[in-house]
């Protein structure tokens, strides 16, 4: 459809669910292109927004005051109508019919997987930035927002501890991360967590059981268990722990949604910032389909049709160091 020539005009969205330093994302989009002399359009609402052509022209002032904001100024949904190849067509007319030439996607794994679909459809050329409090997206060492994630859950799960000590309880704490436990490992590993249990290392009740039990035989005052949602319910391991030790209190916490929104912190904001920069020197040196990705602490470019098929870089090796420090 589109030819693969110097964009003049670029389009921006966020998509998928909100991650703290999207805004920081869009910031650098629009103030890069600027700088390059490229015009930019903001649409609304992720791929819905594309197919809806909920477009405006963006200035530098619609990102002043935004790099310390969470959520995002340009909105986002989920959109599963875009997995159908006709809404994808629809979609790439509106953008040429609005004569952008080249889009940035910034959001997550399933964002990445819109952002090839509408690519092999259409032809339309797109780069997409990773974030995504899971930190589930491959090719990427780090996603925006997980730094920030996992400060937000440390700092509530700091909190419990001072409770979980105070009444020698164990504590179940649920963190997000969807189907990936990098978010749990990270933030167990930041609060001394005792157990960590994550979806890529399937643990049974009788070796969670053997593991409460050794905590107490070593004395610990407090037990807290970090429970990525990909490997289960709080509500469900906190009861069959009361059942299994009637004699201790056991209470369970679920963080939700709280450590996808507030302001982000300066990994992220900097993160996003050094991907946004780049996706649009990327898009005017031609490249499309790709990933701005962080790796080995600089920023590269990953083919999407590897970032979809692949998967996400566990850090298993924290498992080992929770367990090797929990003594
Ligand atoms: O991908 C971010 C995330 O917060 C996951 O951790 C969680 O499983 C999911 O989104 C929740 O999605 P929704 O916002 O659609 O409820």
């Amino acid at each position: 459809m589109t030819a693969l020539r110097k964009p003049e005009v670029i389009g921006v969205i966020t998509a998928g669910g909100d991650a703290p330093g999207m805004n920081a994302a869009i910031r650098a989009v629009v103030r890069a292109a600027l700088s390059h002399g490229l015009e930019v359009i903001g649409i609304r609402r992720g791929y819905r927004g594309v197919y809806e052509k909920d477009f405006f022209v963006m200035n530098s002032r619609h990102v002043s005051g935004i790099i310390n904001l969470g959520g995002t100024i340009l909105k986002s949904v989920r959109f599963p109508e875009f997995q159908r190849p006709e809404v994808r067509w629809q979609a790439a007319r509106n953008l040429q019919e609005a004569k952008i030439d080249a889009l940035v996607v910034i959001g997550g794994d399933g964002s990445c997987r819109g952002a090839l679909a509408l690519s092999e459809t259409s032809g339309f050329p797109v780069v997409t930035i990773p974030a995504s409090i899971d930190n589930d997206i491959a090719g990427t060492d780090i996603t925006v927002g997980f730094d920030t994630a996992v400060n937000t859950a440390v700092e509530a799960i700091d909190r419990i501890r001072d409770t979980a000590t105070s009444h020698d309880r164990t504590f179940v704490i649920e963190v997000m991360g969807r189907h990936c436990g990098n978010l749990a490992l990270a933030v167990g590993l930041a609060c001394g967590a005792e157990i960590v249990l994550i979806p890529e290392r399937p643990s049974n009740e009788e070796a969670i059981f053997q593991e409460v039990e050794s905590a107490d035989r070593k004395g610990k005052e407090s037990v807290l268990i970090i429970l990525a949602e990909g490997a289960g319910r709080a509500a469900e391991l906190t009861e069959v722990l009361s059942r299994r030790f009637p004699d201790k209190e056991v209470r369970y916490a679920v963080l939700g949604y709280v450590q996808r929104g507030g302001r982000p912190c300066s990994a992220s904001r900097n993160l996003a910032t050094r991907l946004g920069v780049k996706a649009v020197e990327g898009l005017l040196a031609g490249k499309t389909c790709h990933l701005v990705a962080w790796v080995k602490g600089a920023v590269t470019f990953v083919p999407l049709s590897e970032v979809v098929q692949g998967k996400p870089k566990v850090s298993l090796e924290y498992l080992d160091l929770v367990k090797l420090l929990s003594i």
